[in-house]
């Protein structure tokens, strides 16, 4: 969603490295972008509809200029359009604001504080910048600490005021923030990409904490305004730098990572296991909840089954439905919080639910130092990499192999371990997404023409299902849903005519039959069948269209890497219909809005 930078540099380049910061952050998805620097001691201040690239093309980057902020919006309050882009400009323009998050009295604010203020805006963010003019009386740090107090909502905030033109000031509550370090140069961001190949280190804002940077310099203050100090940290994986080298898109070179991905899972598991700091973590557990949205959530259903196999009661649940309503967890419950980003509002929320209800908390995240990293009692890192893309593909793999290895350790008596990993090792190494991209490229026309697209499977192919209708619908935006196979006759066969697709995965032997069964009622009906399945046998290529083969993955692991194919197909046919699948409409990468 809206992505923040903001740098101070000595040397007078910031807007060339505001360019290169704010276009790293596109990834998180905008609708529009937005820049205020200082030239010549006065505010300048650039707005515009698209992406961050367009904002910058009509701007001459070598005008001097060393301290500037700059925004990419994802709409919430109020269309995407000029006026409602960031950063927003008090009503006697002595600040300029950007601001990731929501103010939820921000009507309320309007209607008294600043009842004499003519908003330009329909956003909920200008009452930030007008806060502080009315609070302003020569003290910057004052009036924002005067306007953390009747601000309700969460809020990231970079700041630039008139009087002050060598800082920018900074606010956090519930909403992430960062300083990047360099010689000389600060830089200020909601996210470690936008900082310049050149920091070396950087630090993470405390939440409730405000304060400013200067070129040499940051000053932080906790919300009781006493001074705090921050451990500065390097920055080890500087892979978010990473370009898209000979691929077309992001979301097809983060599939092709899938493998080395797996890799680095496992290895990075043999060298130190999780490395929990509560070495008696998993004691007691006897019952375990998993909370998580979208792609994660999937994942996190597949952990659901792993953990029931064992005997260990279990249950996944979507965030924003456990946030609503009065959940009950027994004594002795491990909450899990699966998130890419680590930085979804929803799951954030959760967390705090689980906490009050004296579950251990426990997340599983691609971001260390993320809101989820630091909010649970102990992390388990996915090692995916940066993932750009909208639409998530390696961490999902990863999360599924996590949750393997996890089960592997809840196991009692555990499992022998070095067997476990060599199978799953040898598994890895059949993989070839290259053969897999191949086999699915004669079924993209079906799927680009069809109107009505069915996946189904039994048990893990289900979750499979679910996971891939989800990658079909975003990225292509075709109708798609995912069932287990025996629900179909329970209603929704009653949608099956002729050129629907009916795409079915069967990976379980045991269930070959039953499945098949599904498939020959809705090819009766005039369905196209798509069979994904390792098993080369006559009777389900006969009865398929198109019959895509699986690698001899073994079966217990198949949950790791079936999805492959529909990331794939989903991909191939969101170009075949002219979409960028790395930025699907309406969606972004990181979802910090409830
Ligand atoms: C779909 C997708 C989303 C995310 C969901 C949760 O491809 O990416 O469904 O999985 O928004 O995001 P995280 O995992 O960052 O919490």
């Amino acid at each position: 969603m809206c992505g923040i930078v903001g740098i101070v540099s000595e040397s007078k380049d910031c807007l060339k490295k505001l360019q290169e910061g704010l276009c790293a952050l596109e990834y998180r998805g905008y609708d529009s972008a937005g820049i205020t620097f200082f030239v010549n001691n006065k505010f300048k201040t650039i707005k515009n509809v698209g992406s961050p690239k367009e904002l910058f093309d009509g701007l001459d980057l070598k005008v001097k200029s060393n301290v500037g902020i700059a925004h990419t919006r994802w709409a919430t309050h109020g269309k995407p359009d000029k006026v409602n882009a960031h950063p927003h400009l008090s009503e006697k323009g002595l600040f300029s604001v950007v601001h990731n998050g929501i103010i939820e009295n921000y009507r309320e604010l309007k209607d008294s504080l600043l009842s004499g203020v003519n908003f330009k805006s329909q956003t909920d963010s200008e009452v930030i910048s007008n806060l502080l003019e009315y609070f302003y009386s020569g003290d910057v740090l004052s009036a924002i600490k005067n306007v953390t107090k009747v601000l309700d909502g969460c809020y990231a905030l970079a700041i630039m005021c008139k009087d002050d033109k060598d800082k920018i000031y900074f606010a956090r509550k519930n909403m992430s923030l960062l300083i990047g370090i360099n010689n000389n140069e600060r830089y200020l961001s909601s996210d470690l990409s936008a900082f310049s190949k050149e920091c070396d280190t950087y630090l993470t804002l405390p939440n409730n904490s405000y304060g400013f940077i200067q070129k040499n310099k940051e000053e932080i203050f906790n919300f009781n305004n006493e001074k705090v100090c921050v451990k500065v940290e390097n920055i080890e994986n500087k892979a978010f730098l990473t370009k898209q080298g000979k691929f077309n898109y992001f979301m097809e070179k983060e599939i092709y990572e899938i493998k080395a991905v797996l890799q680095d899972t496992i290895l990075c598991f043999k060298e130190n296991k999780f490395n929990f700091k509560d070495k008696e973590f998993f004691q007691n557990i006897k019952y375990i909840k998993i909370i998580a949205c979208g792609t994660s959530y999937h994942a996190s259903l597949v952990g659901e089954k792993l953990f029931d196999s064992l005997g260990i009661m279990s249950n996944a649940e979507i965030a924003s439905e456990f946030i609503y309503r009065k959940p009950y967890l027994p004594e002795n419950t491990l909450a899990i919080f699966v998130s890419q980003s680590g930085e979804t509002a929803d799951t954030l929320a959760a967390i705090k639910v689980a906490k009050s209800l004296g579950a251990k908390t426990l997340g599983i995240t691609n971001v260390k130092n993320s809101a989820v990293d630091r909010e649970c009692d102990e992390s388990i890192y996915l090692h995916a990499g940066v993932e750009k893309a909208v639409a998530s593909t390696k961490a999902y793999n990863a999360q599924v192999l996590t949750f393997y290895l996890l089960k592997n350790i809840l196991q009692k008596p555990q499992n022998k371990e070095a067997e476990f990993i060599d199978v799953l090792e040898q598994n890895i190494k059949k993989l070839n997404i290259k053969t897999m991209h191949k086999n699915i490229l004669p079924v993209v026309a079906l799927v680009k023409n069809s109107k009505n697209i069915f996946v189904v499977g039994r048990n893990f192919d289900y979750i499979t299902s679910l996971e891939a209708s989800l990658k079909i619908k975003e990225i292509t935006y075709l109708n798609c849903e995912g069932f287990a196979a025996g629900e179909l006759k329970h209603g929704t066969l009653a949608l099956i005519e002729t050129n629907s697709v009916v795409i079915a995965y069967i990976t379980e032997k045991n269930l070959i039959d039953k499945t098949l069964n599904i498939v020959a009622q809705a090819k009766s009906r005039g369905a196209k069948i798509v069979i994904i399945s390792q098993f080369n046998l006559k009777k389900l290529v006969a009865v398929s269209d198109y019959f895509i083969k699986l690698a001899n993955f073994s079966e217990q692991f198949m949950p790791i890497v079936s999805i492959i194919p529909i990331q794939l197909l989903a991909y191939e046919t969101s170009l075949a219909l002219k979409h960028n699948p790395d930025k699907p409409r309406n969606l972004a990468k990181s979802v910090t809005v409830e």
